[in-house]
């Protein structure tokens, strides 16, 4: 494990760093355990295990900041609590108390304190609950034992790129989630599907892929990892809620944002990918925990490419990232309560 003072806390990128201590809880005959703080470290499993064989597991994702005055601050856990429980639901797995989720979160947090990277390098103590059918089973059903795992990493930048615009491919040729499957909950295979295509759009030269809907192959859905926003006509279009998408909690906050403080008109809608390339677009943008705003500096779907702002990040784009970075830092007040103290 590296010691806290060996890691440079100013050149992170998003990738693993083994930090001292998670929290653990496992589900058996029907309930809980109070689930404890212990060293990270491996464990045993079946290799019959369901989540090993049929891919029952979920995860969150969220981060821990220090503030200028070092207070220690999340970001609207409770609604990663809700989604945890969400995504627990659709992949027949027990939910886990809002409360203790919570507890949990701040207790291996505040025991991983010395991970989290100081407020002017502009990292994070990025917080990973998971929960996995953990016993064995052989035909396809669900387990009735299950894991649950928080654990920490300290991070920069999801995309090394930073505040700077990312370039996207449009995909007609893979999809990320179909209507009446799992794409809104944040469950592991959803994500495993998309690593084939992010690797051959890197081979490209694209950082990602903007998938399309899987039934008509024509409208926005989102990025790998992230929301897809556009300021279209003036106003801010996201793609609607139709239970392919994963419903960040950073695009629901910047909805809010865009609304109360930047009096935007907003529009979450079907959006046509041809409407990317259309003068009326003229910033684009895509939001998550981990990618917090990104830029989109260009969109190419087979070999034609839409360059946004000559690839600068629109003045919207600058100030949607100004407000939210400052709200969960700390800098500005929170005047949404969306903020909860380690
Ligand atoms: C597929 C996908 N879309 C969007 C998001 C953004 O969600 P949030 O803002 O809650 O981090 C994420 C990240 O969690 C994601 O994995």
């Amino acid at each position: 494990m590296v010691k806290p003072k060996d890691i440079d806390f100013y050149s992170l990128g998003f990738n693993f760093i083994e930090t001292k201590t998670m929290f653990v809880s496992d589900y058996k005959d029907g309930k809980w355990d109070k689930g404890k703080l212990v060293p990270f470290g491996n464990f045993e499993i079946s290799p019959a295990s369901c989540v090993l064989n049929y891919g029952q597991g979920i995860f969150e994702g969220m981060k821990a900041l220090k503030a200028k005055n070092g207070e220690i601050t999340l970001f609207r856990p409770e609604e990663n609590g809700k989604r945890f429980n969400f995504s627990a639901k659709r992949m027949l797995m027990p939910e886990y108390s809002l409360n203790k989720f919570l507890d949990a979160v701040k207790k291996v947090v505040k025991a991983n304190e010395d991970y989290i990277p100081p407020y002017d390098s502009g990292g994070a103590l990025y917080i990973r609950p998971i929960l996995f059918g953990y016993g064995p089973i052989l035909g396809v059903a669900s387990t009735d034992e299950f894991k649950l795992i928080i654990y920490t990493v300290p991070v920069g930048p999801y995309f090394p790129e930073g505040f700077k615009g990312i370039d996207l491919e449009i995909s007609k040729r893979y999809t990320r989630a179909a209507p009446g499957g799992t794409g809104s909950a944040k469950t592991i295979c959803n994500y495993a599907g998309t690593m084939l295509p992010a690797k051959e759009t890197k081979e490209r030269g694209y950082a990602q892929i903007l998938y399309l809907d899987a039934v008509m192959m024509e409208f926005i859905e989102e990025v790998g990892t992230a929301n897809f926003f556009g300021i279209i006509n003036n106003k801010l279009a996201t793609p609607r809620k139709t239970g392919t998408i994963l419903e960040g909690i950073t695009r629901e906050s910047i909805l809010v944002l865009a609304s109360k403080k930047l009096g935007l008109e907003i529009e979450e809608r079907d959006i046509s990918y041809e409407e990317l390339f259309e003068d009326s677009c003229t910033e684009a943008f895509c939001t998550g925990t981990a990618a917090v705003i990104t830029p989109i500096a260009s969109v190419t779907l087979e070999g034609k490419q839409r360059v946004f702002n000559k690839r600068e990040p629109g003045e919207t784009t600058k100030k949607m990232y100004e407000i939210l970075t400052s709200i969960q830092r700390l800098d500005i007040k929170d005047e949404f309560g969306w903020i909860v103290k380690v």
